[in-house]
């Protein structure tokens, strides 16, 4: 009954103001028809679940429906249980008074469980009772769990739209489905991440760690975030920085004061495995061949210092990074012992 009266309330005072506003949206005059004529959206939980079931695409027992045309779609409507249920008088002061019986999140907490209790960090709306500021109290036309808005237009209502002006974007983030990483409400994770550390991202990539011979310390340690943005960047990969930069972050820069430098240094990936190798040092191949990559062996032999080099290693010799002189050569490699 009450649902009613306050539908003739509204009527009362918003029919010129709504059949200017009303326009041609369907969507819209739904919303108003149904407010208007009770029980155009079935509160039946059977109606709800079809239209979960529909949006969600989940695997359903088969429609009785068997025809060829589709049948109608049915209408999106998610009512609050006890708005439904017309209790208005659980969460207002009573039945005429819009005032609440107590703010949120107490209010709240009298029927769902209380899932701000014993949690370490916790989404500031969240915590201080602005529910509404997601969710709607009584009902959604649109959205499953009484959302206002889904994916990530909920979460740029209030942070700012990283996506928008990047050139690189993690797909899931770009997807909007900020709650494949985060709880929207509370946990114990910083940042409200589902799981922390790289056990986030073994959600979704293969876990390349956890066979690996040889690992990069950050990676192992599940630091992926120190070198990647978990949303968007404008750089490759989503790495925060390009190399040499990156690496920089953490390893003193041996480039900044080097007289001779090999030619491809600054691509530290061509030799080097950001998160792990077979072989020592993260080398990209082992360093027996890595060479080869890039340098012909005919070449190599017509060098005289290669003479008696035979199947020394080039780094006994040679630096791979930078030199006092042209040929990187190592100190030893300069003025060979007499043998
Ligand atoms: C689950 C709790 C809950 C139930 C049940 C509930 N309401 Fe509300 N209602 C709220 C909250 C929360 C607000 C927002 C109050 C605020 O921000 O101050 C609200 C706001 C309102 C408002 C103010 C206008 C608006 O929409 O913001 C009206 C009118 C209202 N409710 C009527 C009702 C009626 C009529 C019923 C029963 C059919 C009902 N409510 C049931 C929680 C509830
Ligand atoms: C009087 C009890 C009661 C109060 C108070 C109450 N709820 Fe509910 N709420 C329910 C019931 C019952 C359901 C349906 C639960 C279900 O279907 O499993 C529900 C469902 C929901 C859902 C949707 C869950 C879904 O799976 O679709 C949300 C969101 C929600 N409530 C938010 C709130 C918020 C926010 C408040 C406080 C403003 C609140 N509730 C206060 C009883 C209550
Ligand atoms: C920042 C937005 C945001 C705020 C603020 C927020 N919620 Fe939610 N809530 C969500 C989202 C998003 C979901 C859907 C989660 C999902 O689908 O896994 C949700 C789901 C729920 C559900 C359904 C849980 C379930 O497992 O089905 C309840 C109940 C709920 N919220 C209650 C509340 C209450 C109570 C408050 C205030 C204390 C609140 N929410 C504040 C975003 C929010
Ligand atoms: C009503 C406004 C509002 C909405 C909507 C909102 N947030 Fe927030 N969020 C905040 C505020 C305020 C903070 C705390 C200040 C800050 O860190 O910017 C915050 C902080 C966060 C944090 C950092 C938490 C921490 O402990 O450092 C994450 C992660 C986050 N929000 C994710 C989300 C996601 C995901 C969504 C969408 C599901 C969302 N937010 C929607 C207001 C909002
Ligand atoms: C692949 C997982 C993943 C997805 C998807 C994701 N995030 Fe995050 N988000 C993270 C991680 C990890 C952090 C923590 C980063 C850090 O500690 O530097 C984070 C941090 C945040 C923060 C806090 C930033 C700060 O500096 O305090 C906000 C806000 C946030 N995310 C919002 C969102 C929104 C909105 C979406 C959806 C558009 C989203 N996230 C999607 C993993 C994700
Ligand atoms: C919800 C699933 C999901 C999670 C969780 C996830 N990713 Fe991804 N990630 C993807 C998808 C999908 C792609 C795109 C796949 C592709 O291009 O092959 C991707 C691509 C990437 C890329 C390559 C981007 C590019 O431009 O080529 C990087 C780097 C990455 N993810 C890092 C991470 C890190 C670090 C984490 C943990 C913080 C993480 N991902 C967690 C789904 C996920
Ligand atoms: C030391 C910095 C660093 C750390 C730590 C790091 N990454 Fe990376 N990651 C990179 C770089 C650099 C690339 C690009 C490599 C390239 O272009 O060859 C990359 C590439 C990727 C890719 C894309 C691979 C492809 O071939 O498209 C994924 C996925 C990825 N990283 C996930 C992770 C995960 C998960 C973690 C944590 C376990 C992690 N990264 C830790 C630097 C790092
Ligand atoms: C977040 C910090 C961090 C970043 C960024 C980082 N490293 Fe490291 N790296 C470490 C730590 C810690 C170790 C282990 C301690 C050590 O040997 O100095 C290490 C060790 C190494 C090693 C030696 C591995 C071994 O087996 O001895 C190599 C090679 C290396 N890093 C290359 C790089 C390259 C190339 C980059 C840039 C793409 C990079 N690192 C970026 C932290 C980092
Ligand atoms: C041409 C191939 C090549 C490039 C490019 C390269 N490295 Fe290396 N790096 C090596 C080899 C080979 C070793 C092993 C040297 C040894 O064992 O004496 C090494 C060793 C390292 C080590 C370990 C040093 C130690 O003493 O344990 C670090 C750290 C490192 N490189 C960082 C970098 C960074 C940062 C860059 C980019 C600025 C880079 N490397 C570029 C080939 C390369
Ligand atoms: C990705 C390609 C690449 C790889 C891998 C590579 N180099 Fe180079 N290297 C070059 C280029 C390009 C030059 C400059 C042009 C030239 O002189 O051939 C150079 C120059 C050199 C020079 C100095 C020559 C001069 O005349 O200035 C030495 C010494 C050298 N490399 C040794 C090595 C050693 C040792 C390795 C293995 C650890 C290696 N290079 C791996 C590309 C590479
Ligand atoms: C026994 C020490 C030694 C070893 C081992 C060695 N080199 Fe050298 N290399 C030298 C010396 C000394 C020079 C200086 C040029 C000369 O003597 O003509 C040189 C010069 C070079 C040059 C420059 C050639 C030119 O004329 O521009 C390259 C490139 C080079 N080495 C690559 C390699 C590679 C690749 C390996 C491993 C397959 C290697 N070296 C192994 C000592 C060595």
């Amino acid at each position: 009954m009450m649902r009613r009266r306050f539908s003739i309330l509204i009527l009362a005072i918003g029919l010129g103001g709504i059949l200017l506003t009303m326009g041609c949206n369907t969507t819209s005059k739904r919303k108003w028809l149904t407010l208007f004529f009770d029980g155009v959206p079935s509160d039946e939980p059977a109606t709800n679940a079809i239209a979960v079931a529909t949006t969600t695409g989940t695997n359903t027992a088969p429609t009785k429906s068997t025809t060829a045309l589709p049948p109608p779609a049915a209408p999106l409507y998610f009512g609050h249980k006890p708005f439904t249920e017309e209790k208005c008088s659980s969460c207002h002061e009573s039945k005429f008074a819009q005032s609440l019986k107590r703010p949120p999140p107490g209010l709240c907490f009298e029927c769902h469980k209380d899932f701000l209790a014993n949690t370490k960090v916790k989404h500031q709306p969240v915590e201080s009772g602005d529910c509404k500021s997601c969710h709607d109290p009584h009902q959604s036309y649109t959205n499953k769990k009484l959302l206002l808005k889904t994916g990530k237009d909920l979460c740029f209502d209030c942070h700012d739209n990283f996506l928008e002006t990047a050139k690189v974007k993690h797909q899931p983030a770009d997807n909007g489905e900020c709650l494949s990483c985060h709880n929207p409400h509370a946990n114990d994770n910083k940042k409200l991440v589902t799981k922390s550390g790289a056990a986030l991202c073994w959600d979704c990539h293969d876990n390349f760690m956890e066979k690996a011979k040889v690992k990069h310390q950050p990676a192992e340690n599940g630091e992926c975030v120190s070198c990647h943005n978990p949303h968007a960047t404008d750089k490759k990969k989503l790495v925060v920085k390009n190399t040499p930069a990156l690496c920089w972050d953490c390893h003193d820069n041996f480039l900044e004061k080097a007289r001779f430098k090999h030619d491809v240094v600054e691509d530290c990936t061509t030799c080097h495995n950001p998160h792990q190798s077979a072989e020592g040092k993260l080398l990209a191949k082992n360093s027996a061949k890595l060479c080869f990559d890039c340098h012909e062996e005919k070449d190599l032999k017509a060098v005289k210092g290669h003479a008696d080099a035979g199947d020394k290693s080039c780094i006994t010799c040679h630096d791979p990074h930078v030199g006092a002189d042209k040929y990187l050569l190592k100190a030893a490699a300069v003025s060979p012992p007499a043998r």
